[in-house]
């Protein structure tokens, strides 16, 4: 069987990676895919981005099933084109996909369906959020509505912060359309968690759990970024918090959805935040797997992940059962100097490793020059290391990453450290 994975990032490899694995599979196409999509044998990439033209490639090929990875396809309709040319695909429609693509509509979604999440207000008229956040004070958050590849919140701890980033995204249009209309909302306390689960558009199947590490430097200090490393479990998703998650979160929403006649189909992953009494409320959906969580939750994976992806494309996802290694797995992202604002392209990468039982390197930001490894975007890397504690796994994890080397790498030295008892 042939399968395309939409995207280019290190959860596409990890996605990759674990599909070649399938007896079933015969060739995983990847597009555009990396560098390191592109050294495996098992992988092929197609240089083609534009969805109908992917379309036409999927019926030439004969490709039996596409997952897509990241948000921007989504949103722009590729399961719309696709179902409506009886190409089988997982992820939400551009209707469904909305819960990312628009903050407004994710919070008035929440608030129609009593879910919880932090109080908010929607403005496009920076006068009226000019004086929202008066009346609010600081700590106050600041979202832009539509998609800024990550960019676009700002949690601002002092009122100036809060002023000058309603005029970034509203009066000096910073982000185009994605900025037009903000969202103002109360700031929550506590410990983030990666609560992801796939959907046929009735049933629900929760996934490993996961936590992501957001800022740059140790001890979450520096700048927000795409994450720079994520393992998996989250200790603070217990048996009973994650019975908590899908009663009062995630069955709600598929529900809702259904009811608001939008099904949701595809990957469904909640930002929670747990407050310090226990409480978990919604920070954020996102319609699709988490990057850099993908990495370290496939590593887990035991489960024919081709089985899962057919049975939630034929709607009968309740008759499958996830099996998951039982060690955790930790994943570092090394990334290129000066990301997150401007990383630099073109350094050569070597000494990674071949793959082991206990430590995987995928690859994100890469590219092969002339059979050369290069890099090519901000997030490189991300080694995956396995182990019966979250230390055992750190050490397998940073045993790796010190043999890998280009010029001008950044990396976490502490991913996983919620996790350390
Ligand atoms: P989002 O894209 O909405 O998940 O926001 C990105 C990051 O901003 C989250 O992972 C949190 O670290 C932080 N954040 C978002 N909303 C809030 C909030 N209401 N209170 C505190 N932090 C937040
Ligand atoms: N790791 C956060 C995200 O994928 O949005």
């Amino acid at each position: 069987m042939k399968i395309l994975v939409v995207g280019s990032g290190g959860r596409e490899h990890a996605l990759a990676w674990k599909l070649a694995q399938s007896e079933r599979v015969q060739t995983v196409f990847v597009a555009p895919g990396n560098g390191g999509t592109a050294r495996d044998g098992r992988l092929v990439n197609v240089e083609i981005t534009d969805p109908a033209a992917l379309a036409d490639f999927v019926v030439a090929e004969g490709v039996a099933l596409t997952l897509v990875g990241p948000e921007g396809p989504l949103a722009a309709g590729i399961v719309n084109l696709f179902r409506a040319r009886g190409l089988k695909i997982f992820g939400p429609t551009r209707e469904a996909a909305q819960l990312e693509s628009s903050k407004d509509f994710a919070k008035a979604f929440m608030q129609r369906h009593g879910i919880p999440t932090a109080k908010y207000q929607t403005f496009s008229d920076a006068a009226s959020a000019h004086a929202y956040i008066d009346a609010n004070g600081a700590p106050i958050v600041i979202k832009a509505d539509g998609l800024a590849a990550g960019k676009g919140v700002v949690v601002a701890m002092s009122l100036d912060e809060a002023h000058q980033a309603v005029d970034h995204m509203l009066s000096d249009n910073r982000f185009g359309d994605a900025g037009a209309r903000i969202v103002i909302e109360e700031f929550l306390a506590g410990e983030e968690a990666s609560f992801i689960v796939m959907c046929d558009g009735r049933n629900v199947l929760a996934l490993a759990t996961s936590q992501d590490h957001k800022r740059l430097k140790d001890n979450d200090q520096g700048p927000n970024t795409g994450g720079m490393g994520a393992y998996s479990p989250a200790p603070i998703v217990t048996p009973s918090m994650h019975a908590r998650v899908m009663r009062e979160i995630i069955h709600p929403t598929i529900q809702g959805m259904a009811r608001d006649g939008i099904p949701f189909t595809g990957f469904l992953y909640a930002g929670l935040m747990i407050d310090a009494d226990g409480n978990p409320r919604t920070l954020e959906f996102n319609c699709r797997m988490g990057d850099p969580e993908t990495q370290p939750i496939m590593a887990r994976l035991k489960t024919d992940f081709l089985t899962v992806l057919d049975h939630a494309c034929n709607g009968s996802l309740d008759a499958v059962e996830l099996e998951w290694d039982r060690r955790t797995a930790v994943g570092v992202v090394m990334a290129a100097e000066g990301y997150p604002d401007s990383p630099r392209k073109g350094d050569i990468i070597d000494g990674i490793p071949q793959e082991t039982p206990e430590c995987v390197t995928f690859h994100a930001g890469t590219q092969l020059v002339g059979g050369t490894l290069q890099t090519s975007g901000g997030r490189v890397l991300c080694v995956v290391g396995l182990g019966d504690s979250v230390r055992m796994a750190q050490k397998q994890a940073y045993d790796t990453v010190e043999k890998i080397h280009f010029n001008g790498a950044q990396y976490r030295r502490d991913i996983g450290w919620r996790g350390v008892k």
